[in-house]
């Protein structure tokens, strides 16, 4: 992935590409979501020359950013998706992308997202239990068709991430078992409307240290190859996505690293390779702009209220997420001071940042850093706020490629009793 900064300062203009990200919340308002085109295509790339000796896919996770405009520029790059629902795939359906390059993963697939998948000819569903595999099985025969399926094998490695984000521990919800696996791909086996196409695994998100992916892997090469013993051959191998990104001080996993890291492991064995990766193809190619309403003193803090809240980015109130916080136009002179960054929604939790040192003035515009991931997918209309607008910038110009929402789109739905 790349680690281009996002943003750059042009004469005294702190620009996305080669367009001052003032212009664009003058054009736009604020608070909206904007993301570089440039390293958004960059980041595809990138992960798809990883591994220039193998046949890879890679599927990008649509919930890390389900933008169509998006999920667009990535079909355009080559790539599949990784989607854990029936609207994610009509989003990529919407957006040009190829269902038979995508998987579907997910603890909860209902009948009608199955019958809806496979009329698709997506590429794979990545099957977390037992009764699902039951129940896909016979979806499948009712439509007379058979589905390619993976079984998605919870390896018990530690991630060394955020608990809510760590997937791949045998206390997750997530994956069968290592231990049952095996008896789990011996009854697909025996179902006739069931083909076995691969394996996989994603141990958790937001991942620093490339060991815990050797690990899984090994682990799962283990069972790929008791399963060859049980007569059960398999096509591919997915690993799901996970590679972090920086976001203060982190340093993340280098793609040279983690494609050394696995190719080690692959000497000999000649499966197509499939990736999801979400955070690290989007988290550092967008950022969330707001504007300073309010500096206020209290007791001993001092905040500055901004438009933006965590309605619109949840990240530091559900996970205590740092996010950088720099000012769009600092100017000469004034006097820095230590700054909680907070929103106008009424929980103490509404905070996009704490304890940094800025230099701003209400009427400011202050950028979120690393909010392409995670960012806009996970807002809501809490306080009856609208969605922000999403612009993507390309070199000069700028698109609007998700209006802001309107009050009455939020109501739209309800109705008042007769
Ligand atoms: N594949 C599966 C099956 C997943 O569950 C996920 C993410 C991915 C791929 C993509 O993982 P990534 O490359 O983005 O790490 N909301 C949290 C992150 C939740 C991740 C859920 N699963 C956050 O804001 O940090």
């Amino acid at each position: 992935m790349s680690n281009a900064p996002l943003v750059q300062t042009r004469e005294n203009d702190l620009c996305v590409e080669d367009l001052p990200l003032a212009r664009i919340a003058a054009e736009y308002g604020t608070p909206c979501y904007v993301y570089s085109k440039a390293l958004l295509t960059r980041a595809y790339n990138d992960f798809a020359a990883a591994f220039p000796e193998r046949n890879t896919l890679v599927c990008y996770a649509v919930k890390a950013n389900s933008n169509l405009a998006i999920l667009n520029l990535f079909a355009k790059l080559g790539a599949g998706f990784d989607i854990v629902s029936e609207g994610e795939l009509q989003r990529v359906v919407a957006a040009g992308g190829d269902p038979r390059k995508t998987v579907f993963s997910g603890v909860g697939k209902r009948a009608a997202e199955m019958r809806s998948a496979l009329e698709h000819d997506i590429l794979c569903f990545n099957v977390e239990s037992e009764p699902e595999l039951l129940r896909l099985a016979d979806v499948a025969r009712d439509m007379r068709r058979r589905a390619p399926v993976s079984i998605r094998v919870n390896p018990d490695v530690d991630p060394k991430t955020h608990p809510y984000i760590a997937t791949g521990l045998k206390t997750n919800k997530f994956g069968v078992a290592f231990a049952e696996a095996r008896t789990i791909y011996q009854m697909a086996s025996a179902l006739p409307s069931i083909e076995i196409l691969g394996i996989d695994c994603h141990i958790g998100s937001q991942i620093t240290d490339v060991a815990p992916f050797g690990d899984a892997l090994d682990k799962v090469l283990e069972l790929v190859d008791e399963l060859a013993k049980d007569g059960i051959s398999l096509h591919h191998i997915d690993l799901g996505g996970g590679i972090g990104i920086r976001y203060k001080d982190e340093a993340p996993i280098a793609l040279s690293e983690y494609a050394a890291t696995l190719n080690a492991r692959l000497v000999g064995r000649n499966y197509q390779m499939i990736f999801e990766p979400g955070r690290s193809l989007v988290g550092n190619a967008g950022l969330l702009l707001t504007r300073v309403e309010y500096i206020k003193q209290g007791g001993d803090r001092r905040f500055a209220i901004v438009d933006a809240a965590m309605n619109d980015l949840i990240r530091p109130a559900l996970y205590e997420a740092y996010h950088e916080v720099v000012s769009v136009a600092p100017r000469a002179g004034q006097t820095a001071a230590v700054y909680d960054i907070v929103g106008p929604v009424c929980e103490s939790g509404d905070f996009l940042a704490r304890q940094r040192l800025l230099a701003v003035e209400s009427g400011d515009l202050l950028a979120v850093l690393s909010a392409g991931a995670y960012g806009s997918v996970m807002s809501s209309n809490y306080n009856t706020r609208p969605r922000p607008a999403e612009i993507m910038v390309d070199g000069r110009s700028s698109h609007l490629i998700r209006a802001r929402e309107s009050v009455r789109d939020l109501y739209a739905h309800e109705k008042t009793l007769p």
